[in-house]
């Protein structure tokens, strides 16, 4: 042990800048028992080799059924809302072999050529959004483009019509903004995503369209079973999934370039000059430096296990601490800086194994479709406070700015 004091983890001033306790944590205490905000008790795994080895453990269990403290814990791990909303029965929440057949079913619909047909609409939804501040030489990027770019492209990749997304900025918006704190009207927001996804799967079955929804519906037609409840939760965890992240890779990112001005640069004269290479590592690169999920969501050991040296006990809960890992030093030469052409970079952004992220092609377009325009279309944006200003949303799983205010000549 050294003389420094262990860090205090959860605090504001973690919230900030939570690396240099990770770089405690790795160094010293690599799987760490610790009591969470919520007040249950977990482990956390900060060396590569550990997270990648327990991100595919099939010891490790995503159903909250194996959680020790299950009956007293409820409604505190998880996604808030879920639980009384009864949307449990998503891929993050279950095993094999129901996860194998979930996944396999929404991989049918889900594939990476719908991702890539949809790039011209993600590009133009990207640019209607800049055009709505782009005048006024000042914006909140996190409001004004990093939240509504992603709930507007998954809205209608389902197949929500276009009348009807502003409710999901609305319930998606009182996620954002209470996911760790005030889990009231969470709840009510989850259940009132739910019932218009169940009413919208009901309505579709009749009217099957291109979208994704009819995508679903479609794929449990050929002799595998998707019910109405497991649809309506596959829906939920689409949105889920694919919105707070997508708002954190573009606000993290877009202020991890703000604060390297020579590797923006860099990005700026790449993306000047029509190339896609240095865009599409500088993504991964940004994915690994200050990614959007700081730590993976929850698994619970069905099983006494060894993680890095440290028994686990049955029932144990066990969270994987992206963030720490892919600032390794033992996996990554020069961890803790921003190289935009970082070419080994197996980062764990997307986290690993059998739930590793089923929407990464799409937040890679949406990430690289919005950097891109931004630095192209504004091409002097800055920051318009000062660093210590700015305050980190403080919920548990994902790691994002509250605002992000930016000016720019208009
Ligand atoms: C799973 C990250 C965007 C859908 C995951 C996991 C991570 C992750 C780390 C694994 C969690 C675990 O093992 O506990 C991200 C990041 C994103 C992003 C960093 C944005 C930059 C998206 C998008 C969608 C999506 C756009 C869909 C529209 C999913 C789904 C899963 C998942 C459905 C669960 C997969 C499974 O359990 O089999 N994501 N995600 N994600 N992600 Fe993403």
């Amino acid at each position: 042990m050294s003389d420094v004091p262990a860090p205090t983890l959860f605090t504001w001033e973690f919230a900030a800048d939570p690396y240099p306790a990770y770089a405690w944590l790795r160094e010293h205490a690599p799987v760490h028992r610790t009591t969470l905000p919520s007040g249950v008790e977990a482990w956390l795994v900060t060396r590569y080799p550990d997270a990648r080895q327990a991100l595919a453990d099939a010891r490790l269990s995503k159903n909250p059924v194996h959680h020790s403290e299950s009956a007293h814990a409820k409604g505190k791990v998880g996604i808030p809302g879920e639980r009384s909303a009864d949307l449990m029965t998503h891929l993050l929440n279950i095993d094999p072999p129901d996860h194998t057949r979930l996944r396999r079913l929404v991989s049918k619909a889900f594939t990476p050529r719908r991702v890539a047909e949809f790039a011209p609409r993600v590009a133009e939804l990207t640019n209607r959004l800049i055009d709505s501040f782009a005048p006024r030489g000042e914006a909140d990027l996190i409001h004004e483009f990093a939240f509504p770019l992603p709930i507007y492209a998954i809205c209608d990749m389902l197949g929500v019509p276009a009348e009807d997304q502003d409710d999901f900025r609305d319930w998606a918006g009182m996620m954002i903004r209470h996911g760790g704190g005030p889990r009231g009207g969470v709840a009510r927001s989850v259940k009132k995503m739910r019932a218009y996804l169940l009413d919208l799967i009901h309505r579709k079955r009749s009217d099957l369209g291109d979208d994704l929804i009819s995508g679903l519906i479609r794929a449990s037609d050929h002799g595998e079973h998707l019910t109405e409840n497991e649809a309506a939760a596959m829906a939920f965890i689409l949105l889920f999934a694919g919105f707070e992240t997508t708002v954190n890779l573009i606000g993290n990112g877009t202020y991890a370039l703000l604060r390297n001005p020579e590797q923006r640069r860099l990005l700026q004269e790449s993306v000047g000059r029509g190339e896609a290479g240095l865009l599409a590592t500088a993504v991964e690169e940004l994915l690994r430096y200050d990614g959007p999920v700081e730590l993976a969501t929850w698994r619970f050991a069905t099983e006494p296990l060894s993680i890095g040296g440290q028994l686990i006990g049955t029932g144990d809960p066990v969270l994987v601490v992206l963030a720490a890992a892919d600032r390794d030093p033992e996996r990554f030469d020069g961890p803790d800086i921003l190289d935009l052409a970082r070419r080994d970079n197996p980062h764990l952004g997307f986290g690993h194994g059998i739930h590793y992220c089923l929407g990464a092609p799409l937040a890679r377009l949406e990430g690289q479709t919005a950097l891109g325009a931004l630095l192209t279309r504004l091409p002097d944006l800055q920051l318009a406070v000062e660093p210590g200003e700015l305050r980190w949303r403080g919920g548990l799983i994902m790691r994002g700015l509250r605002t992000l205010p930016v000016s720019f000549t208009a």
